[in-house]
């Protein structure tokens, strides 16, 4: 499968973001927290949606899914075990882990896999767990976590991370006692987590904060949730709209999630309209160069690196974007190049020089946001590009080729089996 974009559009209309993959996918795996029926809403179509449905089925639970929504029938009998083959496609699996540990005492998750991002250790997880009482060994691959009764702890993270925060606070809900989570993520994503949990029954505050504070309970009932919108997807639909210096309204998206990203696009040169739930951006010219450091949130999303790497690459000027969330970050910067942009990598930053014009090429997506700033890229290039590795693309946005077309990009999807050229 490869997209085939003719480039030089200016993208025009209106464009409807869905729900947001990082916070379903945690909330998949919370519903599992309680014996009962949990019906999640306005869940997006992606194949990280699929392989977290398929993760839950693997261990027992019934999963359902009717059009944006998607019921998860646990039931009593759940599985401790998840194969491998499922959890090595996303790292996300992983999140499976503190809810069957609060289920059945008892849990095996294989260390998991994800996008090719650099390493991504789940020890931070671990460490939480075993603050909670329990005790944790790796064998064969699968991390294996047992604990009679998890206890309420104080628990530090030495860096935000995300997962982690999750985690722990999953398993937390269903500790003896309160457990506090210090220098814990900040994201949305956390927010709506807690604010499900806590529909089921849990007593979840300070979400939001860098200090999460959850007061363990003895069961949690089903409920019915919607998720929060994509702010991913919303600012890299923002960034089409720039980079083809066009015109494009985002739909379903809230402002405040998106603050660092709009603050960039402003300073580059974009004219932005701000909805109770929409943003509306006019690109005139080539943007100005700025400076980016992505940072957990409320600084600049790693997520939108890659993308926003595609309009710095056009840039009038020469710009630095530091990423300090991952390491190894920078796999597309490789095949802008071969677009003609003009960027250095130096340990973990970027020297963004900016060119005039991109020309389209056959070109190869190495993960999820790679993907998205390689179609960026072909969208404002000169004639044609085809991608590769789309599958990655469709990880996370769903209909991303028809929402592009709808917005008047020259894009198609194409049959082609994934063939292999060489790289220049
Ligand atoms: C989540 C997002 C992903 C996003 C990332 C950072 C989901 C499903 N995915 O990923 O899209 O790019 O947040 O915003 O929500 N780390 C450790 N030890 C750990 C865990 C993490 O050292 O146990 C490090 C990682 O290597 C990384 C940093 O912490 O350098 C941030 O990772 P983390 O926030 O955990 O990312 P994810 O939850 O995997």
């Amino acid at each position: 499968m490869s997209l085939l974009i003719r480039g030089g559009k200016p993208l025009r209309g209106t464009v409807r973001c869905d729900g947001a993959k990082n916070a379903a996918l945690p909330i998949m795996a919370g519903a599992i927290l309680s014996e009962d029926i949990s019906i999640i809403d306005n869940v997006p179509h992606l194949r990280d949606v699929e392989t977290m449905s398929n993760v839950l089925r693997s261990i027992g639970a019934s999963v359902r899914v009717r059009g944006n929504s998607v019921l998860i029938n646990p039931g009593k009998r759940l599985r401790n075990e998840a194969p491998y083959d499922l959890v090595r496609m996303m790292r996300a699996s992983f999140l499976i882990m503190g809810p069957l540990l609060v289920r059945l005492g008892v849990a095996s998750v294989p260390l998991p896999g994800g996008c090719a991002i650099g390493q991504r250790p789940v020890d931070l997880h671990l460490k939480g767990f075993q603050a909670m009482g329990a005790e944790i060994s790796v064998e064969g691959g699968f991390v294996k976590a047992r604990a009679d009764k998890l206890k309420g702890a104080e628990i530090y993270l030495d860096v935000p991370s995300v997962g982690a925060t999750e985690n722990i606070m999953m398993a937390a809900v269903g500790a003896e006692g309160v457990t506090v989570i210090e220098n814990a993520a900040q994201e949305p994503e956390i927010v709506d987590l807690a604010n499900f949990l806590n529909s089921m029954g849990a007593e979840v505050t300070g979400a939001g904060t860098s200090r999460v504070k959850v007061e363990g309970v003895k069961k949690l009932t089903g409920t019915r949730y919607s998720i929060i919108p994509d702010r991913i997807e919303a600012s890299t639909y923002l960034i089409a709209g720039a980079i083809t210096r066009g015109k494009v309204m985002v739909e379903n998206v809230i402002p405040t999630h998106i603050r660092s990203v709009l603050a960039k696009l402003k300073e580059c040169g974009a004219y932005l309209l701000e909805g109770p739930r929409s943003v509306e951006i006019e690109m005139p010219s080539r943007p100005a160069p700025v400076n980016i450091k992505t940072l957990p949130y409320p600084g600049f999303p790693t997520d939108v690196q890659a993308p926003f790497m595609s309009l710095l690459a056009l840039g009038q000027g020469t710009s630095l974007i530091s990423e300090t969330v991952f390491e190894n970050r920078f796999n597309h910067a490789e095949e802008l190049i071969r677009m003609g942009a003009k960027v250095k990598i130096e340990d973990s930053n970027a020297i963004v020089e900016g060119v005039p014009k991109l020309s389209g090429a056959s070109l190869q997506a190495t993960d999820l946001r790679a993907g998205a700033c390689l179609a960026l890229a072909a969208l404002a290039a000169e004639g044609q590009s085809e991608i590769f590795g789309t599958e990655h693309i469709y990880r996370g946005y769903s209909d991303f080729a028809t929402k592009l077309r709808l917005l008047g990009a020259d894009i198609e999807e194409s049959g082609i089996p994934k063939r292999s050229y060489a790289k220049s």
